[in-house]
């Protein structure tokens, strides 16, 4: 479990975080960094660098390990408290709230700013292993691809969903990336998995969520994990969240990926709604789509 780094961004003093940084830099080339290469990296004395280490040590944000030489490595905290104290800096944030959600690959804060914010926190990547290749620069170390890489990779990769598809789409209102963690506008709705929709609303709900779907593609975008628990539902409609695997419409997989998303879709309404959603044709519904003619699951039920 993934501790809250938050009450110790207090305690932390700049140059922790010139060591933190230094270790980070480190990462690129090898897995653990040695000891004898944080002076120059993190432009402390080697004094300093061994007073920062037990400090960051017993805090959780390095780990320590002694193979042939000493060696250190971020954990997950330890990238947690660079990505906030950047955040922090820009005044992006300026306080850390409670849990929002803990997602599969993720964790979600609520953060403050001059409004609520949602800080989420990626914790792997969707590994997409040509593009790790095509980058195999980032690491000398061949065969190490860190987590740091793939984590930041995915919250890159959702922020530039959130741009491309805000505000057409409803999705959250993206604020600011760095590393592996993204702001966005926090929203207020409960997640379509736990809600109990009233006989009157499956379909247009139903329907609410297929138009941003088709919305998306019209912006050039597939989400590529559409389900119930990646869509709010409040009373003024719906919004879809969690993008990191989203693909471009013109992507190889693009239309098989959508018939997927739809497929999810109209199974857990199915599922979970029987007497309110008869029998849809699943890929006429992604054609009318692909096409830009979607409207109401409605033209696609058979009586
Ligand atoms: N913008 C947001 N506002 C409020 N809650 C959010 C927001 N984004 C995510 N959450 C909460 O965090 C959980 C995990 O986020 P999600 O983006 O789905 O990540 P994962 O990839 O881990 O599933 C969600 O199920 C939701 O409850
Ligand atoms: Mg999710």
């Amino acid at each position: 479990m993934v501790e809250n780094v938050a009450p110790l961004m207090r305690e932390l003093e700049p140059e922790d975080f010139y060591l933190l940084s230094g270790i980070e830099q480190g990462m690129r080339f090898s897995e653990w960094v040695a000891r004898e290469k944080l002076p120059e990296f993190s432009r402390l004395t080697a004094e300093n660098v061994d007073y920062r280490l037990d400090r960051c040590e017993d805090r959780g944000l390095i780990e320590r390990k002694t193979i042939q030489y000493q060696g250190f490595k971020l954990t997950f905290e330890g990238y947690d408290a660079l990505a906030l104290h950047t955040l922090i800096e820009r005044e992006t944030i300026d306080a850390f709230g409670s849990p929002l959600g803990v997602g599969k690959e993720s964790d979600v804060y609520e953060v403050r700013s001059y409004k609520p914010f949602a800080l989420k926190f990626h914790r792997e990547g969707y590994t997409n292993f040509r593009e790790v290749m095509k980058e195999r620069e980032y690491t000398a170390d061949r065969d190490h691809v860190s987590w740091q890489y793939t984590a930041r990779k995915a919250a890159e990769r959702e922020y530039d969903a959130l741009e491309g598809l805000y505000p057409d789409v409803s999705v959250p209102r993206p604020i600011d990336q760095n590393r592996h963690a993204i702001v966005m506008e926090r929203i207020d709705g409960t997640e379509l998995s736990r809600t109990k929709l009233e006989p009157g609303q499956v379909v247009p709900i139903l329907d609410l969520v297929c138009r941003e779907v088709a919305a998306a593609y019209d912006e050039g975008y597939v989400h590529a994990d559409m389900s119930e628990y990646n869509v709010f539902v409040a009373d003024d409609g719906v919004t879809v969240f969690d993008w990191p695997q989203a693909v471009p419409t013109d992507h190889e997989n693009a239309d098989e990926l959508l018939t997927r998303d739809i497929e999810n879709l109209l199974g857990y309404f199915k599922r979970k709604y029987p007497n309110d959603v008869g029998e849809v044709d699943t890929d006429a519904v992604a054609d009318a789509i692909v096409a830009g003619e979607f409207d109401s699951v409605a033209q696609f039920t058979a009586e």
